[in-house]
C-alpha cells in the first residue's frame, strides 16, 4: 500500500541525548502537530515523550508520543540519533562498526513501509552513515541527507562573530567536508555581509589573518572533543542544527545549507556523502552550490572525500 505524508509529522529515532534534545526544540519550534519517538529502550522513549510533552501548555498543541515503525512511517522527516556516541579521545570514526549495524536494523524497517518523507541522518559519523541510509533504504537521494557541517557552520560562525564583535547572523562562512577530523574551513569564501573576510578583520583591528584563521578552524574542528571531555556529550548545538533543517523541510524554505549529501562528480569526488552547501527545501536537498575553493581547500576536500570512501569501501552493506 501506497504510504502518504503528514506535513505536520516528525519521528525521532533514538532518545539519547541527541534524540530528547532535538525533541525538545522540535516541541517549541511549532513546526509539527504530531511527534513521535522511537528507542530500542522503550521506557525511555516513552519517559522523554511525557516529560517534553509536559511544555506543550507553554509552547504550541501537539501530539507527543512513543511509538514502533508503524507509526513513524508516515512522518514527513524521519530524525536518526540512534547510535553509540563519541567516548573521550574517541573520534567519530571509530563509532563506525557499532553504528552501521544498528542503521542495519533501522533503516530497512523505515524503507518497507514505503516512507515518502525525508529521511534525517544525525548519528556519527554522519557522512557514511548517510552514505550507509542512501543505500540501506533505496530512497532517492535527495531524501536522504545528514545534519553534515551544519553544526560546525554554527559554531565557526559563533567564533568568527565573537573574534570580529559582530553578529553570527550576518557572517557567511562554511565548514565543508566530513564532519570531523578532515573537515575543512572554506575560507576562500567566507565574507561579512558581503565584506570579504580580510577586509573585515581589519576594520576590527585583527591583521594576522592567517594565524586568527587557523586558530578559529582548529577550535571549531575540536569544540566536540573538548565538550565531551567536560560533560560527556554535545547535544544542545546540534539539536538546533535538526531544528534549523527541518524549518527548511516544512517550510520549504529553499535555504542554503551545509548538509551532508551524495556527491556525483562535484569537484572531482564521487559516491561518497559529505557536506557542501546546498539548497534544502521540502524535497530534501534540491542542488549543491558551486561555492569557488581555492588549490588547497580543494585539495582538502578530496583527501577528505578519499578517507571517507576508504572506510565506506570496506563496510558490509
Ligand atoms: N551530527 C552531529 O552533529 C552530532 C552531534 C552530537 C552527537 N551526534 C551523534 O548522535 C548519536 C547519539 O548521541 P547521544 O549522545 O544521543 O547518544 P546516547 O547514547 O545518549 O543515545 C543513543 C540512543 O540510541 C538508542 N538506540 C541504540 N540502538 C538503537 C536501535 N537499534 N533502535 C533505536 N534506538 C537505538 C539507545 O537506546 C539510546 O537511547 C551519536 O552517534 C553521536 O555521536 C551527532
Amino acid at each position: 500500500m501506497s504510504q502518504s505524508v503528514n506535513a505536520r509529522k516528525v519521528a525521532i529515532v533514538g532518545c539519547g541525548f541527541v534524540g530528547s534534545a532535538a525533541a525538545f526544540t522540535l516541541m517549541q519550534s511549532k513546526l509539527f502537530s504530531e511527534m513521535v519517538l522511537l528507542d530500542a529502550n522503550t521506557e525511555k522513549a516513552e519517559g522523554e515523550a511525557m516529560d517534553i510533552a509536559h511544555g506543550i501548555s507553554f509552547a504550541g498543541q501537539m501530539k507527543i508520543y512513543a511509538g514502533g515503525y508503524d507509526d513513524i512511517a508516515d512522518a514527513a522527516v524521519i530524525v536518526v540519533t540512534a547510535g553509540a556516541n563519541q567516548k573521550p579521545n574517541e573520534t567519530r570514526l571509530d563509532l563506525v562498526h557499532k553504528n552501521v549495524n544498528i542503521f542495519k536494523s533501522i533503516i530497512p524497517e523505515i524503507a518497507k513501509r514505503d516512507f515518502k518523507g525525508i529521511l534525517l541522518i544525525v548519528a556519527n559519523p554522519v557522512d557514511i552513515l548517510t552514505y550507509v541510509a542512501v543505500k540501506l533504504s533505496g530512497l532517492p537521494e535527495n531524501r536522504v541527507i545528514g545534519s553534515g557541517t551544519v553544526l560546525d557552520t554554527a559554531r565557526l560562525k559563533y567564533a568568527l562573530s565573537e573574534h570580529l564583535e559582530v553578529d553570527s547572523r550576518n557572517v557567511h562562512s562554511f565548514i565543508i567536508g566530513e564532519h570531523g577530523d578532515s573537515e575543512i574551513a572554506a575560507w576562500s569564501s567566507a565574507n561579512v555581509s558581503g565584506v570579504p573576510l580580510n577586509t573585515f578583520c581589519e576594520m576590527r583591528g585583527h591583521f594576522n589573518h592567517e594565524k586568527s584563521m587557523e586558530a578559529i578552524a582548529e577550535k571549531v574542528k575540536n569544540s566536540a572533543y573538548e565538550i565531551i571531555s567536560k560533560k560527556h556529550a554535545t547535544y544542545y548545538g546540534v539539536a538546533m542544527a535538526v531544528k534549523r533543517i527541518c524549518e527548511c523541510i516544512v517550510r520549504d524554505e529553499k535555504s542554503i545549507l551545509p548538509v551532508s549529501s551524495m556527491m556525483h562528480g562535484n569537484y572531482g569526488i564521487d559516491d561518497i556523502s559529505l557536506s557542501m552547501p546546498g539548497i534544502v527545501g521540502a524535497n530534501g536537498i534540491e542542488t549543491l552550490i558551486p561555492i569557488s575553493l581555492d588549490e588547497t581547500e580543494t585539495a582538502k576536500l578530496q583527501e577528505s572525500a578519499r578517507m571517507l570512501k576508504e572506510i565506506a569501501a570496506g563496510l558490509d552493506l
